[in-house]
């Protein structure tokens, strides 16, 4: 949801950095680019719909030159992608240039005063109003940052804002609500920016914002400040000192590696992920203390969106089915469905790869608000849900720069299974040879994942789901959790209609739509043999029946002119290891429809890596 970044120098020119830091964020929006650099007495903007890279070539960016700057990667909210609305927006003077990433809510009452005061408004964003709000409150003020606070004291909503005006050509002004900001400190330079891999080619020291925080940098000091009710409070020197991070994340680990696509390496990291999940929480006493705190909760709620709403399902089904308790599953976007009878006692399992979802985070602060506690599970060290849950498990999987999560499921899947495990041995349902044993399983999870990106590379056909323009995914058990994934896989990258229910259901209506050739998936676990009842009910309507099973189990179906039968090897009967083997596969099969159909499997349209808006 848009990308920020700002960038402060002592005596080094900071378009470079803002243009390799356009290209780190794009995954964060990419329907317009721009960027504004303080020159002499005045601003040099340029900005344009499109992508950055024809956009850094098309206005030559590296050749501009200035000690201080901003840049933005756009996911439109207010008005459509187009070269005036893409950001930076300036107020009427043109001497204040703003960036920001959120959605302002009292857009309408703020534009309609700004306009009877006389303000010149010439995009439809939110953003460009708080440009025209500081310049507004100037006269009122003693200082630049007097205007500034006060102009954000009147915004209501999500955003994280950088901020420059020609009268300090070496200041950078921010703000955060909602919406991540963090500021990296470099020798002679500081970087605001919306996320961590921008900054990752200068600097690995970081300080994430919190809400309601604003301050300034220049390129030698930052001054931080928090807005409270009572007015502004300094945040002291020296308990900024305390925040500074740590990045343990690789410059490598961020860039593409030779991949044509940030997915295809993502999806081949995964062995190099799922072990270091394993590695990194097997003996971590976070885990054992989440592990605790659910056992001796009154209920579970498990609560994210989109692919990590899907992992979510998949640890409720284990810790049913392992450590016999029972979880709900909530869309966290649907918090508002349960949460009148949440309270005290209550855990909530909130799973966001980002930590930043605005959906999950506003599903923990209702939980919370209501007296469950919460155990998070993120990738991301020091964001928003790793500051705002009781107990943090990481998942340790390496950045995930494509937008599709594809190393991130399965090391969710990974951290919530020996989450599971812990619970299980807690609550005495398995003792702790039984853990240990299923531990020693767990931790080759990574070879079996290597050995099927290895099949899947080989069964998927180069050009997979021609002409399919609706498929149906299904399986029963573990497989109709694992393809409720798929499906969203194959609908967001390939753009083709996937619908996920379980298999048991195609006869309560579904089925209606199946006629000779419409292509069916079934996602075959053990745990479900009676699917084979469900691919018969299939081929007899002529469906393109594709299974993809595992090879510890057998299923009593034969394959034929229209079903075909893919089996990826694994030799153990565990259940906690079926998704690795078989999620590769439907990672590859959206992966290739995507390239086939000539998109750009990053890039999504309508879509953005993290969705930090309602
Ligand atoms: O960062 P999060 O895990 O909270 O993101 C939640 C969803 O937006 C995300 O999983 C989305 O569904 C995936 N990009 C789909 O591949």
């Amino acid at each position: 949801m848009c990308g920020i970044i700002g960038v402060c120098a002592l005596n080094r020119n900071v378009t470079p950095i803002i243009s390799l830091g356009l290209r780190r964020l794009e995954y964060r929006g990419y329907d317009s680019v721009g960027i504004a650099i303080v020159s002499g007495d005045g601003l040099i903007i340029r900005k344009a719909k499109g992508d950055v890279d024809s956009f850094l070539s098309k206005f030559k960016v590296e050749e501009l030159s200035g000690l201080t700057g901003l840049g933005h990667t756009r996911w439109a909210t207010h008005g459509p992608p187009s070269d005036v609305n893409a950001h930076p927006h300036t107020d009427c003077s043109g001497r204040i240039a703003i960036v920001h990433n959120g959605v302002i809510r009292n857009y309408n009452t703020i534009k309609r005063v700004l306009e009877l005061r006389g303000h010149r408004i010439a995009s439809e964003t939110d953003t460009e109003l708080i440009a025209h709000l500081i310049e507004d409150e100037m006269p009122f003020s003693s200082s630049f940052f007097e205007a500034f606070v006060r102009a954000i004291s009147r915004l209501e909503g999500s955003y994280a804002i950088a901020v420059i005006n020609v009268e300090e050509p070496n200041r950078i002004y921010f703000a955060r609500m909602k919406s991540p900001l963090i500021i990296g400190l470099g020798e002679g330079f500081n970087i605001v920016s919306s996320d961590i891999p921008a900054l990752l080619d200068y600097t690995r020291r970081v300080i994430v914002l919190e809400d309601g925080e604003l301050g300034w940098v220049t390129a030698t000091e930052v001054k931080l400040f928090k807005l409270t009710e009572l007015g502004l409070i300094r945040v002291e020197d020296d308990d900024l000192s305390t925040r500074v991070r740590f990045i343990e994340w690789s410059v490598e680990e961020a860039s593409k590696q030779g991949f044509p696509h940030f997915m295809l390496k993502e999806i081949f990291e995964q062995p190099y992920s799922i072990k270091s999940t394993y590695e990194g929480n097997v003996e971590d006493p976070a885990l054992r203390m989440a592990a605790s705190m659910l056992w001796s909760s009154r209920n579970i709620i498990v609560t994210g969106a989109g692919t990590s709403y899907h992992a979510g399902l998949v640890f409720s089904y284990y810790l049913s089915r392992i450590a016999r308790r029972l979880s709900y599953n909530i869309i966290a976007s649907e918090h508002k469905l349960i949460e009148d009878s949440v309270g005290k006692g209550d855990v909530v399992i909130a799973i966001s790869q980002s930590g930043e979802t605005f959906d999950t985070l506003e599903a923990v602060r209702a939980f919370k608000a209501r007296g469950a506690r919460v155990i998070g599970v993120t990738n991301v060290v020091g964001s928003a849900l790793s500051r705002e849950s009781d107990v943090v498990v990481y998942m340790r999987a390496g950045p995930e720069i494509g937008v599709a999560a594809t190393k991130t499921y399965t090391s969710q899947i990974m951290s919530l299974s020996l989450l599971t495990l812990f619970a299980a041995l807690e609550g005495g349902v398995l003792d702790r040879s039984e853990v240990e044993d299923k531990l020693v399983k767990l931790s080759r999870a990574h070879e079996i994942t290597a050995k099927a990106i290895e099949e899947s590379l080989k069964h998927v056909p180069e050009n997979p789901l021609v002409g399919s323009k609706s498929i149906y995914m299904l399986g029963r058990g573990l497989g109709s959790l694992i393809a409720r994934e798929a499906a969203l896989k194959v609908k967001e990258i390939a753009y083709i209609h996937a619908e996920s229910y379980p298999a048991g259901e195609s006869k309560h209506g579904p089925i209606a739509l199946v006629e000779k050739g419409f292509p069916v998936y079934f996602v075959a676990t053990s745990d479900s043999p009676e699917i084979a009842g469900n691919v018969m009910e299939m081929r007899a309507r002529g469906a393109h029946v594709t299974i993809v099973k595992t090879s510890n189990w057998r299923l009593d179906v034969e394959p034929g002119d229209s079903v075909e039968i893919v089996e990826i090897p694994l030799e153990d009967s565990e259940i906690l290891l079926e998704p690795y083997p078989l999620i590769p596969y439907f990672q590859v099969l959206a992966y290739r429809a995507s390239v086939a159909r000539g998109y750009n499997p990053d890039k999504p349209r309508n879509l953005a890596k993290t969705v930090t808006v309602e």
